[in-house]
């Protein structure tokens, strides 16, 4: 069917990085061509010269301290990277559960890495393979009818696999290490590569918005290995009792935390504020140590219409979250407001801040449990990742991925129960329901040598020191003017009060269970320094920033509850052969280009593994991986590469490092294409389709190294 794919005419039309004009309108509402929501003056970066100590050495001794309390509390089963206690059987086998910890995160990287491509396939380094574990449209339910594109109904996609797959997540199960479960997140629909005949949302009868909106949400599925090897496929046997969709037709979501139950939460549908339907945009996530999923709900904004008929005191609470308040119909709306009023916001104007929270999902509740955090704040979450601290409090970091957003991390009130008994797992699952929300703060060691360029300043590094900022409480604000609820379901307008930093689209913040530190994937932003907004600083040190980089924080003392850190950016990316990148020092000759590293993740040993979304080099996006610790801290490599138009989503490498798990996400989405006319035939030769992807190594040896 390749004869059907229609190429090299579709490829001049990318309007930010590489991506094309069609991912920009449906994957974020076209969001990098509106103003940037933050407006605030708030005094963004400060320099403080810190009193000339030397952060380096205490960056030194808090690793080591961190290493040990990482471990201690959130180390992985024998399959993935986090231990989930007991569960209604057939639940997890405990004995599969044994701990793996990480080790030493210092190991070169073995693997040849394969050249930056634009082919339309999959491509892994030689001794590797891969195979596509599920795609849009396959059965998920015991008994759902198989795909037929020419006749999608919002029952059936509400039983198949969603579309555009983003986080992934494996959850042992069962028989040790031969059955799994897999939670993967569906981001958005791009209803002109799904729907035959496709024009415009006007133009789509009702049942395809709802077969769109089914297509949204999440999905857990049985995953069973095939034979020894790393490969995994989706199970076919037994009863599969996990099996299911999450979606935004109808599944119920219960609120928790201080907001639930507030004024900003009621809607005529629920007037108690406890209950929303469905969870919208889910983009990264993380796995806790007591075995559920986290899920962001990211770019939730471009659901709604109507904003410009709500109370004029309520608009700039719509504006700062991307919500257009002067027109009814934005010129990119699904219009969904055709088949459920409640995206209607003149009617319904608390709706959409039932949207933007951290979802929580039990893989293995059989009846269900999923609940929105309102303590971890509103904002267009990209993801949350847990670690316990060693004073056993459990700590999640996240980013507010939007061009001068910011970085945020929950403490909570309760300590983590580490055994696997019924009743610490029922405790651990109350642990994301109450706590302390904290922005961050970036301060320079050398303010007044960057000039935007890139280049290191005198001290050979981008680095500093932060606080995070204490927001709230529970019931207690600490942002003057505004309460406990408004301050979780505003968070944004909390951030802007207090004087957090402005950052460069902050997507995955990801402690290493190994060593504490935290990595922070800032994608891109290429308003840094231009017109009015603000200029390059430490922190973020490139104007017109087209290839994003890496912060490494550390927190003081190793203690991830601590309210202070250091900083500093070991990965600014871009072609090596450009003097304004960075690799920890290491040789630039020896690493691979990368561009716009989006989601994080480390494998059992430790290495930090990084994908891409955008890539503004000309190259497909990617997934690449590097050692973090010791000599080969920055020797970067290519890993694989996914088809023409995909990003690369939800790295997983499971802890046995057996397996790489990636979400290919909008294939073939360049502008030009449709279904009829695709722009890539993956994963099957027709038309493109989303799908998830395993990779293992031929002789059976550990991934990577
Ligand atoms: Fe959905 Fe921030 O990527
Ligand atoms: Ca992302
Ligand atoms: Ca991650």
């Amino acid at each position: 069917m390749s004869d059907r794919r229609r190429l090299l005419p579709l490829l001049g039309q990318a309007v930010h990085g590489s991506r094309s004009a069609m991912t920009c309108l449906y994957r974020c509402g076209n969001a990098c061509d509106h103003p940037v929501p933050n407006e605030s003056d708030n005094p963004y970066f400060t320099d403080v010269v810190n009193s000339g100590m030397s952060r380096r050495g205490v960056v030194r001794a808090s690793a080591v301290g961190a290493l040990v309390l990482g471990v201690g509390g959130a180390a992985g089963g024998a399959l993935l990277g986090a231990s989930p206690a007991a569960a209604t059987p057939p639940g997890p086998d405990l004995a599969a559960l044994t701990p793996s910890r990480p080790k030493s995160g210092n190991g070169a990287l073995t693997f040849k890495p394969i050249p930056p491509n634009r082919l339309d396939t999959f491509v892994v380094p030689n001794g590797y393979d891969h195979s596509v574990v599920i795609r849009w449209g396959d059965p998920v339910v015991p008994g759902a009818p198989a795909f037929d594109v020419n006749d999608q109904t919002a029952a059936k996609q509400s039983v198949q696999f969603g579309y555009n797959n983003d986080f992934v997540a494996i959850l042992p199960l069962h028989q040790h290490n031969k059955h799994a479960l897999l939670v993967v997140n569906h981001e958005y629909t791009n209803e002109n590569l799904m729907f035959p005949g496709f024009t415009t949302f006007d133009a789509m009868t009702l049942e395809q918005i709802r077969v769109a909106i089914a297509a949204h949400g999440m999905t857990v599925i049985e995953l069973a290995r095939v034979e020894q090897t790393g490969e995994w496929e989706v199970a076919t046997k037994g009863k599969r009792p996990y099996n299911r969709r999450l979606t935004a037709l109808e599944t119920p979501f219960a609120f928790t935390g201080p907001a639930a139950g507030s004024d900003l939460l009621k809607t005529a549908a629920d007037p108690k504020g406890r209950t929303a339907i469905g969870t919208l945009n889910n983009c990264a996530g993380g796995v806790t140590p007591w075995g559920t999923v986290l899920s962001g709900e990211e770019n939730f904004n471009q659901y709604f219409v109507g904003g410009d008929g709500v109370a004029d005191e309520v608009k700039p609470k719509l504006a700062r979250y991307g919500i257009s308040t002067t027109a009814r119909y934005p010129s990119d709306s699904r219009k969904w407001d055709r088949v459920d009023e409640r995206f209607d916001l003149t009617r319904h104007p608390n709706e959409a801040n039932r949207f933007g929270w951290i979802v929580e999902v039990d893989p293995y509740d059989l009846k269900g449990g999923q609940r929105k955090h309102t303590a971890l704040g509103r904002f267009k979450h990209e993801g949350a990742n847990v670690i316990v601290a060693k004073n056993g409090h459990v700590v999640a970091y996240m980013g507010d991925d939007e061009r001068f957003d910011y970085l945020y991390k929950f403490v909570s009130d309760k300590k983590f129960i580490d055994d696997n008994s019924t009743v610490a797992r029922k405790h651990n699952l109350t642990l994301l329901e109450s706590g302390t929300l904290y922005v961050a703060k970036l301060d320079s060691t050398s303010a007044d040598e960057i000039d935007g360029s890139g280049t290191l300043p005198s001290d050979g590094a981008f680095n500093g020191t932060g606080t995070w900022i204490k927001l709230v409480r529970g019931n207690t604000s600490y942002v003057p003017g505004m309460t406990a609820a408004e301050v979780l379901t505003f968070t944004r307008l909390a951030g802007d009060a207090v004087g957090a930093t402005k950052m460069d689209r902050p997507e995955d913040v990801e402690p290493s269970l190994l060593t504490g530190k935290i990595y922070v994937a800032l994608t891109n932003n290429t308003n840094r320094g231009v017109g009015s907004n603000p200029k390059a600083d430490e922190a973020n040190p490139r104007n017109a920033n087209r290839h994003g980089h890496i912060v490494e924080m550390v927190e003081d003392r190793g203690d991830n509850t601590s309210e202070t850190f250091t900083w500093s950016i070991p990965i600014v990316c871009g072609d090596p052969a450009d003097p304004s990148t960075y690799f920890a020092g290491y040789d630039k000759s020896k690493v691979s280009p990368i561009s716009c590293p989006d989601n994080v993740a480390f494998d059992g040993a430790g290495n930090l593994w990084i994908s891409t979304d955008g890539n503004a080099l000309g190259s497909n996006d990617g997934l690449f991986a590097t050692a973090i610790e010791g000599p080969e801290r920055g020797h970067l490599k290519q890993f694989l590469t996914v088809p023409l138009g995909a990003e690369t989503c939800g790295p997983f490498i499971t802890t046995d490092n057996q397996s790489v798990f990636v979400a290919v996400q909008h294939p073939g989405e360049i502008s030009g294409a449709s279904l009829e006319e695709p722009a890539s035939n993956w994963p099957d030769g027709d038309f493109a389709k989303p799908g998830v992807v395993v990779t293992w190594r031929l002789d059976g040896g550990p991934i990577g190294s």
